[in-house]
């Protein structure tokens, strides 16, 4: 079983702008471990969002960690006004053109995490100068200014790296962590957890029509775990995961147990923790996903261990199997 690492910060730049508390809350409910607030003022990138008295505003929706990510030319003008709202952590873009330092340093003062984004086409090394004043690192992989944009991997290639900034650093400051900013999804999740990223910031996939939230937060990350247990070639994939597919749906020890054989075999089988089993009253169990590339060869090896625990399940009338295979993931 794959150790749960990742953690996934909501973007709310693509939800109902006319509702952010509503969605927001929705967001952070679903479990989204903390809430990514992009502000834009125009200027840095070409688009306008909101600001800091939004923020404070949103701050009552929950007590999860409010991550603000400024792309606006003036970072230190507005500093005091983005702590004051209540932002854990606050990242700015190292391509501003005013100086870093002292604004590093007052959002530190104040308690906060401090953080540096990079463009895609900027590299890590301009963040050298800052190693020591920074917790965390946002690498965009898109370019900033709108949602709903693809995953670049190329500048995907600076995850990894970006790790190295928190190397050697004076003992007594924290861990820093790698935040992938752009174009997160179901698809490119993994790949963000091969290169071992902490933080996936997702938006525009969560706001689509009929999207589950929660479901949908599980999966990548659990994608993005099970990218970073394989981290084979640290970013390439072992099986090209084109597709995820429901092997079967079984309450939790039978799911549990079926999961176990299937990965020691050596399938990449991801269990997610379904939110409940449909017809086993409030039983939580476990919906197997693998690789639709491994689908025949998973259901020549597994499909009789399949058939035997829902035949297992069914000897338990107070659960209702549901097995064989959904629609993609
Ligand atoms: C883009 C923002 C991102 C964006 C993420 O400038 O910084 O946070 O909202 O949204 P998706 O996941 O749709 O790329
Ligand atoms: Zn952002």
């Amino acid at each position: 079983m794959v150790a749960r690492r990742t953690l996934v910060s909501a973007s709310i730049l693509d939800a109902d702008l006319a509702d952010l508390a509503r969605d927001s809350r929705r967001a952070l409910r679903a479990g989204s471990d903390r809430l990514h607030l992009d502000v834009m003022d125009g200027h840095f990138v070409p688009n306008i969002t909101f600001g800091p008295t939004v923020i404070k505003r949103l701050r009552r929706v929950g007590k999860q960690p409010f991550d603000a990510h400024l792309m606006i030319s003036e970072p230190g003008r507005y500093m005091d006004q983005f702590i004051d709202a209540g932002c854990d952590s606050i990242t700015f873009h190292v391509e501003v053109d005013e100086p870093i330092e002292p604004t590093l340093r007052k959002i530190r003062k104040a308690g906060r995490q401090a953080g540096l984004a990079v463009k895609p086409a900027t590299p890590l090394s301009a963040l050298e100068p800052y190693r020591e004043l920074i917790d965390i690192v946002m690498v965009m992989t898109v370019e900033p200014g709108f949602g709903g944009q693809s995953f670049m991997t190329d500048a995907a290639g600076k995850i990894l790296p970006a790790h190295d900034l928190f190397r050697g650093r004076a003992p007594e400051l924290p861990g820093g962590q790698v935040h992938v900013d752009g174009g997160v999804n179901r698809k490119s999740a993994e790949l963000c957890g091969a290169f071992a990223a902490e933080v996936l910031v997702v938006g525009s996939t969560l706001w689509k029509k009929d999207v589950d939230i929660a479901r949908e937060i599980r999966l990548i990350k659990a994608l993005a775990d099970e990218g970073y247990e394989n981290r084979a070639g640290m970013g390439k994939v072992a099986i090209p995961h084109d597709q995820w597919v429901t092997f079967a749906t079984l309450p939790g020890p039978v799911g549990k147990r079926l999961l176990d054989s299937m990965e020691a075999a050596g399938i990449p089988v991801i269990g997610l923790r379904a939110a409940r089993v449909p017809g086993s009253g409030s039983r939580r169990g476990y919906e197997l996903l693998i690789p639709a590339s491994c689908e025949t060869s998973a259901i020549e090896r597994f499909g009789r261990a399949r058939e035997q625990a829902l035949a297992e399940v069914r000897r338990e009338p107070s659960v209702d199997p549901r097995a064989g295979r959904g629609g993609p993931a």
